[in-house]
């Protein structure tokens, strides 16, 4: 049976940092959805405007935005005045995602391991980090996605130049203990007590450097899906990412990312609520090895959108 979800909006393109990605990401997912029988139309909202997305009617969206404006909690909060249900989670969950601060501190309220962290405005002298957090550290600005202004600090003399450069896309930075091990991700579907880990994809990049490069661009990173871990670890793995989710409120879908370290200890970095969905992505990759298909990845995230904030009685 087709489903039927009536006119179905993908919304891509944006204008975060991350707009090439999410262009390639839309395309992928509005052509799978039709070829799933899906009425389903591209809409770029890096060019057109929210009173235009309200002229198109759409029954649903997917929304196929990554960083600011997409994944922030912005065009969540859009959505949800237009009454139109979207995929992924809600404003509070996607505004807490998109700040890996906050984010850090909701999982040490929930006793979740996360690596030890400060932070620093930009116009505050960055040379005292490595007295408490060690070398190496990393430091990135807490709103950017696509390791875009991350950097590893490995020498004190570092630390003036990578605080610079995550004070390019911020205006207050995030300096983490370095994890030295393996690098992990792990997509998650659904919400609540239906959330479900797919299989976990370990990232071996050239020299442990998983940058915007290695992402986007050359071919010499490797992904091995699922990761070589043995089954206890798997799914520890997995229930981490899934309690790591959950108490951000997030649903729909998600991607954590973790280091695990040489003891086999996971630490949670981060939590994309709008990740990658080219061809090439890791949650596609993920649900691949789960036995499902990329078309029936974008149905099964569709079929999830609704509008999260409950109406004032009698509305
Ligand atoms: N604490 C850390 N220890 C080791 N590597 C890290 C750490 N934090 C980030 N990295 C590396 O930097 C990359 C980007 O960091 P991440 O926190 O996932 O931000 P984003 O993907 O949003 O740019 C990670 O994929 C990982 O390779
Ligand atoms: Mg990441």
């Amino acid at each position: 049976m087709k489903p039927s979800f009536g006119r179905v909006g993908v919304l891509y393109g944006g204008s975060s940092a991350e707009r090439d990605v999410s262009l390639m990401s839309g395309a992928g997912v509005c052509k799978a959805l039709r070829e799933q029988g899906v009425d389903a139309h591209l809409f770029d909202t890096g060019v057109r405007s929210l009173a235009e997305l309200a002229d198109e009617r759409f029954d649903r969206v997917f929304i196929a935005l990554h960083g600011r404006y997409g994944e922030d909690g912005t065009i969540q909060g859009a959505l949800e005045l237009l009454h139109i249900p979207y995929t992924g989670s809600g404003p509070l969950a996607s505004c807490l995602a998109m700040d890996k601060i906050a984010t850090k501190r909701v999982w040490l309220h929930h006793g979740l391991p996360t690596p030890r962290f400060a932070t620093l405005d930009c116009n505050a002298d960055p040379r005292g980090l490595a007295d408490d957090l060690g070398l190496p550290l990393i430091i990135k600005p807490p709103h950017e996605g696509s390791t875009l202004g991350v950097m590893r600090v490995d020498v004190v003399d570092q630390l003036a130049p990578a605080h610079a450069l995550a004070c390019r896309f911020d205006d207050q930075v995030l300096a983490e203990q370095f994890i030295r091990g393996r690098e992990l991700t792990v997509p998650i579907l659904g919400a609540g007590a239906g959330t479900r880990a797919l299989p976990v994809i370990e990232i071996v990049a050239p020299q442990g450097n998983y940058d915007y490069e290695h992402k986007y661009v050359s071919n010499e990173t490797q992904y091995h899906c699922p990761a070589d871990l043995d089954p206890a670890l798997t799914r520890q793995v997995q229930t981490l990412s899934e309690e790591a989710y959950r108490v951000l409120g997030c649903e729909g879908w998600g991607r954590a990312d973790i280091m695990l370290d040489d003891q086999n200890r996971p630490w949670l970095l981060e939590m994309n609520t709008s990740p990658g969905m080219t061809g090439h992505s890791l949650v596609p990759m993920g649900a691949k090895a789960a036995g499902m298909s990329y078309g029936r990845l974008c149905v099964e995230i569709l079929a999830t959108a609704r509008c999260k904030v409950r109406a004032p009685a009698g509305h």
